[in-house]
């Protein structure tokens, strides 16, 4: 159970009656409208296992007309809805609150074309991240995401939050990727914005207001999307350092020495490497010797292996000698190197095997970074395994306290204290999870109170009766005050 406070149920939303469901049966030509309960419990309960709502039912529509009928019907009888997709989300965004509606948009998963000259891939937005992975695969081209959660988020959901993960550092963000989107808004109207375009600075570019909106402004139900060709040398190295400056040097020297072929930089403290070979069945210490206080993966992609591979060992060398890397080895097959990337990767999975995990994802300047982890162990004491890993190459600290159930006392020595000295920094209390129910009432800690009232506004313009993912994304209070 969640510790998080929720607000009350709105009023002036409708329950689901025995019309409703004969109305979406209809729509959907009797399929995709679930009423079982073992399903609605899954569809009710978010990855973490902290939230849980209580929606009677779930639809699956398969077309965007299905959807515009859906949310134009819903919209009409006032019923709350909340778009779901692999239901990965880390906020509790993807789960009803209490009875909303879900709209769940994996059986639209078809890919709908792909270019082989420009590499943009068109498809809808409930296809698997993994599945577009493979697809590109045999075409020679990559996804420009690619996160822990691959095998059952959706790039629908990934659009939603404006997912982050391991490519960031070398392909952008989504913002930058997506070309184009097709969306749903509340009343059922289709926004066709399904550019294929890399240039396009015709009027205001509305797409971005969709990308990390979390479904709280429309459904999106198609994607295109700019993917860059795959390389052939790729190279992934596991490296230790005994403390953190040295971490931040290495980053460093990687930019400056790796340069255009680095493609990924990520760490984890000795905390989260403990947690991963203490649950995670199979995995073994790469640099089993000796145990070390922090380990970085850095990951190289370029084209041209014997380069690509001088490079890398000449940046090792030196950075072995110079006592900034007291360890490292570099993966020498495919096999080795996806054991290295299960590592990093298995974290979020070790700390739900370990028990209850409050989870904060921030951004903050990398040189302040692991003060606040050291800061949050003196508050804790033994109270809680203080945890740290993140995409160090992009600023982002993933700061998860980890205890054998929630507990209020935690928490209340957890927050706000965290927020605030996030806020102190001018850093950001979602680097790349969104804000969810989970941070709904934090959003003011990141952003001005002037801020919250334009997107509370926009909220209203899109979508005037608050249907879709109500109590997510904006504070309740700035949402009646528009
Ligand atoms: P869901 O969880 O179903 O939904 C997420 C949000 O988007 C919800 O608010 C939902 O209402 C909305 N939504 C979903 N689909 C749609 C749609 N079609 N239209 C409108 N709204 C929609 N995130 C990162 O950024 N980087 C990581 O490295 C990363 N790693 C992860 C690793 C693990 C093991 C897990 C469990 C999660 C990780 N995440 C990461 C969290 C991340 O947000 C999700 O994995 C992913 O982007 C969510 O996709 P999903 O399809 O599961 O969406
Ligand atoms: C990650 O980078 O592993 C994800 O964002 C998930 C998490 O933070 O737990
Ligand atoms: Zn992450």
């Amino acid at each position: 159970a969640s510790t998080a406070l929720i607000p009350e149920r709105n009023k002036s939303f409708a329950t689901i009656n025995s019309d409703d469901i004969s109305y979406f049966k209809k729509v959907l030509g009797g399929r995709g409208v679930v009423q079982d309960e073992e399903k609605l419990d899954d569809a009710n309960t978010d990855w973490m296992r902290k939230y849980k709502g209580s929606s009677k039912l779930m639809l699956q529509p398969r077309k965007t007309q299905e959807v515009s009928q859906i949310l134009d019907y819903c919209n009409s009888r006032c019923l709350a809805v909340v778009p779901q997709g692999g239901n990965t989300g880390l906020v509790g965004g993807s789960i009803p609150v209490y009875d909303e509606v879900i709209i769940n948009i994996g059986s639209m998963n078809n890919v709908l074309s792909f270019d082989k000259v420009s590499g943009i891939l068109v498809c809808e937005a409930g296809c698997i991240l993994e599945n577009l992975m493979s697809f590109l695969d045999n075409e020679g081209y990559i996804m420009p995401l690619d996160l822990g959660a691959k095998g059952s988020c959706q790039i629908g959901g990934n659009v939603s939050t404006n997912a982050g993960g391991l490519r960031l550092l070398r392909y952008g963000s989504l913002h930058g990727s997506v070309l184009g989107l097709e969306v749903v808004l509340a009343n059922g109207t289709v926004l066709d914005m399904l550019g294929t375009l890399r240039k396009d600075n015709t009027g205001y570019d509305l797409k971005h207001l969709f990308i990390g909106s979390e479904g709280s402004l429309g459904i999106v139900t198609k994607v295109s999307i700019l993917t860059p060709p795959m390389l052939s040398s790729v190279n992934l190295a596991f490296l230790a350092c005994e403390d953190y400056l040295s971490c931040q040097k290495i980053l460093v020297e990687a930019k400056t020495k790796l340069g255009e072929i680095l493609s990924a930089f990520e760490f984890l403290d000795i905390n989260a490497m403990d947690l991963v070979l203490k649950h995670l069945d199979g995995l073994r210490d790469p640099l089993p010797s000796s145990k070390h206080n922090f380990y970085v993966l850095i990951e190289t992609t370029g084209s041209m292996e014997s380069h690509d591979k001088e490079k890398l060992e000449a940046f090792l060398v030196q950075a072995i000698e110079s006592g900034l890397l007291t360890d490292g080895v570099v993966a020498q097959d495919i096999n080795q190197a996806s054991s290295f990337w299960r590592i990093r990767e298995g974290v979020p999975e070790a700390l739900l095997k370990e028990g209850a995990t409050y989870k904060y994802d921030l951004s903050l300047p990398p040189e302040k970074m692991y003060n606040l982890v050291e800061e949050m162990r003196q508050r804790l004491g033994t109270a809680a395994n203080v945890v740290a890993y993140g995409h160090l190459g992009d600023g982002n600290l993933h700061l998860n306290i980890s205890t054998q159930q929630y507990d209020d006392n935690i928490l209340a020595k957890i927050e706000p204290f965290v927020y605030e000295w996030t806020s102190k920094q001018r850093g950001s209390i979602s680097a790349e999870h969104g804000i969810g129910l989970m941070k709904a009432s934090k959003l003011h800690y990141s952003n001005s109170a002037e801020t919250v009232q334009v997107m509370a506004a926009i909220k209203k313009v899109l979508d005037p009766n608050g249907i879709l993912n109500p109590y997510k994304v904006l504070p309740t209070p700035a949402l009646s005050q528009t």
